[in-house]
């Protein structure tokens, strides 16, 4: 969805860069819009970059990568739908947008004319060794299938997307899951290409992980994840959420029982929501032999404080769609403005300007 865009925005010398650039780190982030938001994705990402969005010590840059769930989905029903909740969930639980940077990344034409140019640069070997793509790869052989079946240049050159996405706005720390750490060094390695070729004009990015950004388990025991289809989306009503903890696996120790906290995704769970003195507390519960019911019913106790005050808000912006899409309109002026005065200097850079 483009905006009008007026061309004194473009390529004028960028007030908002330079005066954040000298004082603020800028931080970067985006969720791929591709599925309804779990629990997974609020204690990994975000719950993470709310809180960062209220620091006024940070430069935050936040979106929806819909591009990037293409690379997986075809499903246009789903892919929207996705990106309204993932929207409507950073906004309910709180992110300023005022003091961060809130966008989709559909709406910053700058970024697919980015991957272009990086794409020209980039080599075909390294594109080779990314996770995903051979993941892929290694799965068809394994099957005895051709090895690209269902493997689109969309997935293979999925890292450069990525990369336009960091580089377009200089990011300088990149939290993302362990998954992803690969990709960011990729977007590191394009960026020192572009700059010992042509002009020194990418900040080279790094990827953080947050301390607390544990990866969850979901009801099977497993990494929580859409793919897995074992997930406890964030949103349910109370009872739907009690009913989903209550599927976690646990074992067959009775109450009364010491239990291991540490191969249990109920602890786990647990710990991603409780303080310390909480969690500790806990650790005793279950070498005291807490019933798994009980248990259960102290989590969704736990998790049900934190999330349910969001819940109307997040109901009430579901069903103001107006309300996110203007929101998400005021970000991408904010991206663009920074996007467009870098981007004409990479223009420049490799000789598409102006004939004079
Ligand atoms: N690929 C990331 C994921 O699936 C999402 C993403 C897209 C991203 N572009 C990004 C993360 C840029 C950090 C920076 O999790």
């Amino acid at each position: 969805m483009a905006i009008g865009l007026s061309s004194q925005y473009y390529g004028r010398p960028n007030i908002y860069q330079f005066e954040n650039a000298m004082t603020k780190q800028r931080v970067l982030t985006g969720i791929t819009t591709s599925g309804s938001p779990h629990l997974g994705n609020y204690v990994g990402a975000i719950k993470p970059s709310v809180e960062a969005s209220k620091n006024d010590q940070l430069d935050s840059f936040f979106f929806l990568a819909d591009y990037h769930a293409l690379i997986k989905n075809q499903d246009p029903t789903l892919v929207g739908q996705s990106t309204k909740e993932i929207a409507a969930t950073w906004l309910a639980l709180g992110l300023d947008t005022e003091n961060c940077t809130f966008y989709r990344q559909s709406d910053v034409p700058e970024i697919p004319e980015l991957t272009w140019i990086l794409t020209c640069i980039t080599a075909k070997g390294l594109m080779n060794r990314a996770h995903a793509y051979k993941a892929a790869v290694q799965s068809n052989e394994s099957e005895g299938d051709d090895p690209d079946k269902a493997v689109t240049m969309g997935l293979y050159s999925y890292p450069i997307l990525m990369a336009a996405d960091i580089l377009m706005f200089n990011g300088e720390k990149i939290p993302v899951g362990k998954d992803q750490i690969q990709h960011v060094e990729m977007a590191r390695d394009i960026a020192q290409r572009f700059n010992h070729h042509f002009e020194d004009l990418f900040v080279l990015p790094e990827a953080t992980i947050s301390d607390d950004g544990a990866i969850l388990n979901g009801l099977d025991g497993r990494k929580m994840s859409k793919s897995y289809n074992n997930t406890i989306p964030l949103f349910l009503t109370e009872k739907k959420l009690q009913k989903h903890i209550n599927k976690i696996q646990t074992n067959l120790l009775e109450p009364g029982e010491a239990k291991d906290p540490e191969t249990s995704t109920v602890f786990q769970l647990w710990q991603a929501f409780a303080t310390s003195q909480q969690t500790e507390e806990m650790r005793e519960k279950f070498a005291s032999g807490i019933g798994w019911g009980q248990a259960k019913k102290e989590l969704f106790g736990l998790i049900n404080n934190e999330i349910g005050p969001a819940r109307a808000r997040y109901q009430e912006l579901m069903d103001n769609g107006d309300y996110i899409e203007q929101e998400l309109q005021k970000g991408a002026l904010k991206a663009r403005e920074y996007a467009s005065g870098l981007l004409k200097k990479v223009r420049n850079a490799v000789g598409i300007n102006t004939i004079t």
